[in-house]
């Protein structure tokens, strides 16, 4: 089946833009999407998710756990944090159940801005679009490197109070943000933009339980242009500096609040190979 290289920003807005979705190279966002089973991704996402799983063959498994991670920090947020209003950086190709869903469960009111540089990303982005008596969200077409584009942007000033406490999501994406970028700073930018009692929800691949599977995975990724860097935990934890750590800290995914309905044993550091944390700008 022939496969499309653009799409429609959003057809049913007046003076959309048609989406060059650059389907030859490999995207994190449609790599992930494959990954994780789902439909959004093409012939060249899936050889760079392959060669990935050669690499390192428990290359399914981050996926997995980062989601239901995503699931337990926001639910803390929502519910124990008081937490209505979300800033989602990073978000991926539109996968049920998504922030709002899980935020709106607990906080009918909650409202999120979504924040992506992915051009499949932005032709999906109407599935997280709602607004209603229960809550709004609102999407922004930046990159992560653009803070002012970000914190300036019309949406995010109609959708949230900067002068209320907001949970900045940062779940699976400063990974993409090579060190010459300087991913904290980044991160620092965003939180000063923040009132007390913000808080921050990150999770980071690391290479520390399986060093050379995820050199393996860093360097096909790299080859096939997809620049990710996998970073060991005190290079992840710089990223809370000056915020206080809620329990259990920065740990293994599986570690962090797990829900006691979970069945069975949790997979392995190795396998995960992503840490997590949750904290209050104090
Ligand atoms: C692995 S996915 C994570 C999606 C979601 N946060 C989750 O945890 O399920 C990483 C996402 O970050 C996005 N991303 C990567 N670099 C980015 C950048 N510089 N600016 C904005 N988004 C970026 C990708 O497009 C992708 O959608």
């Amino acid at each position: 089946m022939a496969e499309m290289d653009w799409a429609s920003s959003d057809p049913d807005e007046p003076g959309h833009q048609p989406v060059d979705l650059q389907t030859g190279q490999p995207h994190p966002a449609r790599v992930y999407d494959y990954l994780l089973g789902g439909k959004d991704n093409f012939a060249a996402d899936r050889a760079a998710a392959e060669a990935g799983l050669r690499a390192n063959p428990n290359s399914r498994i981050p996926p997995r756990e980062n989601r239901a991670f995503l699931g337990r920090a926001v639910r803390y947020l929502a519910g124990e944090a008081g937490i209505s209003q979300f800033l989602d950086i990073g978000t991926g190709i539109p996968t049920s159940p998504n922030v709002h869903e899980v935020a709106q469960a607990v906080e009918p009111r909650a409202r999120i801005v979504y924040v992506d540089n992915d051009p499949i990303v932005l032709t999906q982005a109407r599935a997280l679009l709602t607004t209603g008596p229960r809550g709004r969200t609102a999407y922004i077409d930046a990159d992560l490197r653009d803070i002012d584009a970000i914190l300036g942007s019309a949406e995010l000033q109609r959708t949230l109070d900067l002068s209320q406490p907001v949970g900045l999501l940062l779940i699976a994406v400063m990974h993409f943000i090579p060190d010459e970028d300087d991913p904290w700073t980044l991160a620092a930018r965003l939180l000063a933009a923040l009132p007390s009692g913000s808080y921050l929800a990150l999770s980071h691949l690391t290479g520390d339980f399986d060093p050379a599977a995820w050199a393996g995975v860093v360097a096909v990724y790299r080859r096939s242009g997809v620049t990710m860097q996998v970073r060991p935990k005190p290079d992840i934890e710089r990223f809370f500096a000056g915020l206080d750590l809620i329990d259990p800290g920065v740990v293994s995914l599986p570690q962090w609040r797990p829900d006691p309905s979970d069945v069975g044993g949790p997979p392995s550091d190795a396998a995960v190979s992503v840490y997590g944390g949750v904290a209050r700008k104090p």
